[in-house]
């Protein structure tokens, strides 16, 4: 049996999948990665764009920088690996999906039972009372504000040195738990705490598929399948 068969047995046969998803399963779609070659990080500078003080400094510059990146992700759409997931969502009872993409191309394609654990780059919160608001606008102010009370909004996105919302860090952890099989598509697995989840998974006695070309996971997962993620997901379909 090939890998991808083996894979595509264990899938079809999980009694609870849990589907981690990185910046690689948007790669396809245009949106670029983080560390890779071409990736944002070799760039710029996350310390200056994407923490609470980059954000406190020049809230300007770091609002140009989520207003860039929200120009280019409107112009690209989910890809056949955010829509595997999306049958294997409809087809397996027990199914959850975490990712760390904020570019809002899982609830695209059509995902419902999923983790959006980095937040969503087409949300908005208010610096001052907290409330979250939807805006795909690609022509917000320089400095946009609440409607409720006039103070800043900024992107609703956990940066470095912030905490995942407990309610999403909770639901997903419970996943790790519970799962028999976890899917690990398309994550350098370098950023805490979703770079723990397949060892979470794993110890609890899940087995681990990593999807990527250039694995991450060698010494945890049970099985890698080499190669990119529109390629192989829709391979993993029953
Ligand atoms: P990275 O950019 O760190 O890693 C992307 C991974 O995708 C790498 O392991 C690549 O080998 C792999 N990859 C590239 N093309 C692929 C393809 N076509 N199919 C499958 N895999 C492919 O992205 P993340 O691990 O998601 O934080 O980064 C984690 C977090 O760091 C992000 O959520 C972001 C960033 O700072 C926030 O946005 C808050």
């Amino acid at each position: 049996m090939s890998p991808i068969e083996v894979a595509r047995n264990k899938i079809e046969a999980a009694s609870s999948l849990m589907v981690l998803s990185g910046a690689g399963i948007s790669a396809e779609s245009g949106v670029p990665t983080f560390r890779g070659a071409e990736g944002l990080w070799k760039q710029y500078r996350a310390e200056d764009l994407a923490t609470p003080e980059a954000f406190r400094r020049d809230p300007t510059l770091v609002w140009e920088w989520y207003q860039w990146r929200r120009a280019l992700i409107a112009t690209k759409k989910p890809n056949a690996a955010h829509e595997a997931l999306v049958t294997m969502e409809r087809s397996l009872k027990d199914f959850r999906l975490v990712t760390q993409n904020v570019d809002g191309l899982h609830p695209m394609a059509g995902s419902e039972k999923m983790v959006e654990l980095h937040g969503n780059i087409w949300k908005l919160r208010c610096t001052a009372c907290g409330r979250i608001t939807e805006d795909r606008s690609l022509d917000l102010p320089a400095l946009p504000k609440c409607q409720d009370c006039d103070a800043l909004l900024r992107p609703h996105i956990v940066w470095f040195g912030e905490a995942i919302d407990p309610e999403n860090l909770q639901a997903s952890m419970a996943a790790c738990r519970a799962c028999d099989v976890m899917l690990v598509v398309g994550t350098s697995a370098l950023v805490q705490p979703a770079a723990s989840f397949a060892a979470i998974a794993k110890t609890s006695g899940a087995m681990v598929i990593e999807v990527n070309p250039n694995p991450a996971l060698t010494h945890c997962a049970d099985l890698l399948l080499l190669g990119r993620a529109a390629e192989i997901l829709p391979q993993l379909l029953a």
